[in-house]
């Protein structure tokens, strides 16, 4: 008897575009400050031409695309609703599978939210770095009650919502009444951003915490986790999963064999998948195969299809194979991590790229020496 196999998965391909670079706030820290940034922004015929040329190279490939505006803030640009209406009209034809937003809340109303929901978007996401006195020092003051606002708003209307901490030393401590406050209004994401050294941040550097501060962060984030109700079981796995140091911790806390058992069934980051392509479109149409990698090309001048099939670079990012090599070659050339108890957990990050060759570093945040 002939049996079913499963549908083959397809490739992705995601569109992370700044479609701006101006900002309704000025936090210190941020990567948008980085010299050399773009600062231009493209016109709205540019960008509906780049949006269009994106779904073209999903289609003629037949991939699986994702779009994530971002910022700067996106809900700033006067044609946003037109860009994003097309964007939605490509997922009603099942072209685009999934469209996120990281927008801010002072310009979010009541049309702006009711435009969201008539999307269908999959997610919005509302940065919050603290209770109100340290976010607001962070953020730019009237932030937080403007963040509440939004997102009471955002879930009242339906509009899936999810949030996003930057983690620096002075807020560490609040993340746990941040989630709170989160659980309590109906979220159960909360993306974790440690601080990166790039733009704002290298002046910021001394607020970055340290590989042994940051094992006592997740020891005090750990103890907070177990005292959750089992109604938030899923956020407290996904939590833990999420942090590839937390397998280390459970091993030093002799605790490795729940941390197991909570882990069986999902692969390693790096594992799972058919994996695909990503282009980061910087608000000028600079492309690039990741943020800190070197331009490829620029949109709506050239294609998509132009730029990748002119790329050794973007194609060999999107080879997974290769991509699992070198981080594996890396883990076996650094002596602490070819030993390490818990490295089947673990994987090297690209650290940067040499030529064409990415190069692999173990995680900077890791205490183990
Ligand atoms: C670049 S912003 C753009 C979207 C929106 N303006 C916002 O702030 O949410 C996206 C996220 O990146 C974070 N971010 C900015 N600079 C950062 C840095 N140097 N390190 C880590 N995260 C950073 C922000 O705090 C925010 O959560
Ligand atoms: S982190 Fe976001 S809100 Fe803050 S300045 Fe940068 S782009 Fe604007
Ligand atoms: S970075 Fe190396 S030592 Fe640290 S947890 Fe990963 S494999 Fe182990």
């Amino acid at each position: 008897m002939a049996t079913e196999s499963a549908p083959k998965q397809k490739k992705t391909c995601h569109l992370g575009w700044h479609i701006t670079s101006r900002c309704n706030l000025s936090c210190k820290h941020c990567l948008r400050r980085t010299p050399g940034q773009a600062t231009k922004d493209l016109g709205r015929e540019e960008c509906l031409a780049i949006l269009e040329s994106f779904l073209q190279f999903t289609e003629s490939n037949d991939r699986s695309a994702s779009i994530q505006f971002s910022g700067g803030n996106p809900l700033l640009r006067d044609d946003f609703p037109e860009l994003l209406e097309k964007a939605a009209k490509a997922k009603r034809r099942g072209i685009v599978k999934r469209i996120q937003i990281l927008g801010n809340p002072e310009t979010l109303d009541a049309a702006t939210i009711s435009h969201l929901k008539e999307c269908d978007i999959d997610d919005i996401t509302i940065s919050m770095d603290g209770l109100e006195e340290t976010n607001d020092r962070m953020r730019g003051k009237g932030n937080f009650k403007a963040a509440l606002n939004g997102i009471r708003n955002l879930m009242k209307a339906g509009v899936p919502t999810s949030m996003k901490f930057t983690l620096v030393r002075d807020n560490a401590e609040e993340l746990k009444e941040v989630i709170k406050l989160a659980l309590g209004e109906g979220i159960n994401h909360i993306g974790i951003g440690h601080l990166i050294l790039a733009g704002g941040a290298i002046e910021e550097r001394n607020r970055r915490m340290s590989p042994m501060e940051y094992r006592d962060y997740l020891i005090s984030m750990m103890s907070f986790l177990d005292t959750l109700p089992e109604e938030h079981a899923g956020f407290r796995r996904s939590f833990l999963s999420r942090n590839s140091l937390y397998p280390l911790l459970f091993h030093e806390l002799g605790r490795l064999e729940e941390y197991r058992q909570m882990a069986s069934g999902k692969p390693n980051r790096r594992e799972g998948g058919p994996g695909g392509v990503m282009f980061v479109v910087w608000s000028d149409g600079e492309v690039v195969p990741r943020r800190e990698m070197q331009r490829q090309g620029y949109v709506p001048g050239a294609s998509f299809q132009e730029i990748y099939d002119s790329s050794p670079l973007i194609k060999l990012m999107e080879d997974k194979e290769y991509i699992r090599k070198l981080s594996r070659e890396s883990m076996d050339n650094h002596v602490k991590c070819s030993v390490c108890p818990v490295r089947e957990f673990c994987s090297h990050g690209m650290a940067g790229i040499s030529g064409y060759r990415p190069y692999f570093a173990p995680n900077r945040d890791c205490w183990c020496c």
